[in-house]
């Protein structure tokens, strides 16, 4: 099978940019992919990042957010994160300017025409399932779909979609341009040539994959899962403050406290993941959310993001 676009030739003609852009071909066993574009929907904190990776990567990356202000943010900070490398000399000029152009903003969802969608919206699974089945109607039948949920099964997602074997999971870390770990989440319904072109591409873009199954958390959200929950107990229970409990823990080597890594997640992301999980594992006591964090989410103190978690964060127009 090779799966070859004709959006891929419409690109080249409608886009100036373009010319800085090869097609990717991924191949593995008999299926060859030729992966122009890559979608990444939602410019948060991850949608951001991995709009920054495929780009690094020689792919034409469209962003894709429904929020104009936090759209206009992202190109800023992906300006001056890309901006920040040139300066540091791990790129030049010329590949910093080529890398900026591969990447086209957008709030419009006619303008999401991929062969690989990566999406990073809301941590809902109706708000996935919705954005995949429209953007299907929109693409040719062989376009791929992952989704970069934290903790969602991926399975549930897959069986409302039409082409549920083009559907897998491809979950970054926070940040995504500097953490190499990408778990490629696979499904009953995956096709093996997807989950295949979905590590390649992982790998194209620098990163290691692990490929694993459709399971609450996965891996490391599940094994992290009660670093949080545990140090929100023993704030809840008034044992320690969360930053005496942060420095401690730094101290024996941990590199960042759990409040200050809540913090840079998003207490939002963080809450959904610790629900999501809870649930799945049919609610047992040891992984109960905390309500200090429930609180957090409801006064809007979701971290970074927001200018204020558990600590104060100054937003300099991001
Ligand atoms: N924050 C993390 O550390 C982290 C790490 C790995 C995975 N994730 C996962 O990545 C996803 C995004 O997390 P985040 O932290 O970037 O969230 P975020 O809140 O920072 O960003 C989400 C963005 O998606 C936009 N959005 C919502 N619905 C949309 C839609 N239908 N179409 C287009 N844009 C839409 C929002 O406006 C927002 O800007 C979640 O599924 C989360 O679980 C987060």
């Amino acid at each position: 099978m090779r799966i070859e676009t004709t959006f891929q030739k419409l690109v080249t003609r409608d886009l100036g940019f373009m010319k800085y852009q090869q097609p990717i071909s991924l191949q593995l066993n008999k299926i060859v992919l030729v992966i122009n574009t890559i979608c990444v929907c939602g410019a948060g904190t991850m949608g951001r990042g991995i709009a920054q990776v495929a780009a690094q990567a020689g792919f034409y990356t469209v962003l894709y957010e429904l929020n104009k202000t936090a759209l206009d943010n992202a190109k800023i900070s992906l300006e001056k994160a890309v901006g920040l490398l040139a300066e540091k000399g791990k790129i030049n000029d010329v590949e910093k300017q080529k890398i900026l152009q591969r990447i086209q903003y957008t709030s419009d969802i006619q303008s999401c025409l991929a062969d690989f969608f990566i999406e990073a919206i809301v941590e809902k699974p109706e708000a996935k399932i919705a954005l995949f089945n429209q953007l299907a109607e929109l693409n040719h039948s062989e376009c791929i779909f992952a989704s970069n949920t934290s903790s969602l099964s991926v399975s549930s997602i897959a069986g409302k979609i039409k082409n549920p074997e083009r559907v897998i999971g491809m979950h970054f870390f926070n940040p995504a341009p500097l953490m190499k770990l990408v778990e490629v989440v696979t499904t009953d319904y995956t096709e093996k040539g997807i989950t295949g072109i979905t590590r390649e591409l992982a790998k194209q873009m620098d990163k290691v994959p692990v490929v694993c199954k459709d399971s609450p958390g996965f891996i490391v959200n599940r094994v992290a899962r009660p670093y949080y929950i545990e140090s929100l107990r023993l704030a809840e229970e008034g044992h320690i403050r969360f930053e005496q409990l942060d420095q401690l823990l730094e101290s024996t080597g941990f590199k960042m406290g759990p409040f200050k890594l809540m913090d840079l997640i998003g207490n939002d992301v963080n809450y959904a993941v610790s629900t999501s999980v809870y649930d799945q594992l049919h609610q047992p006591e040891r992984l109960r959310p905390s309500s200090i964090q429930r609180e957090k989410v409801e006064k809007g103190e979701l971290g970074r993001k927001t200018g204020k978690g558990y600590y104060p964060y100054p937003l300099k127009g991001d």
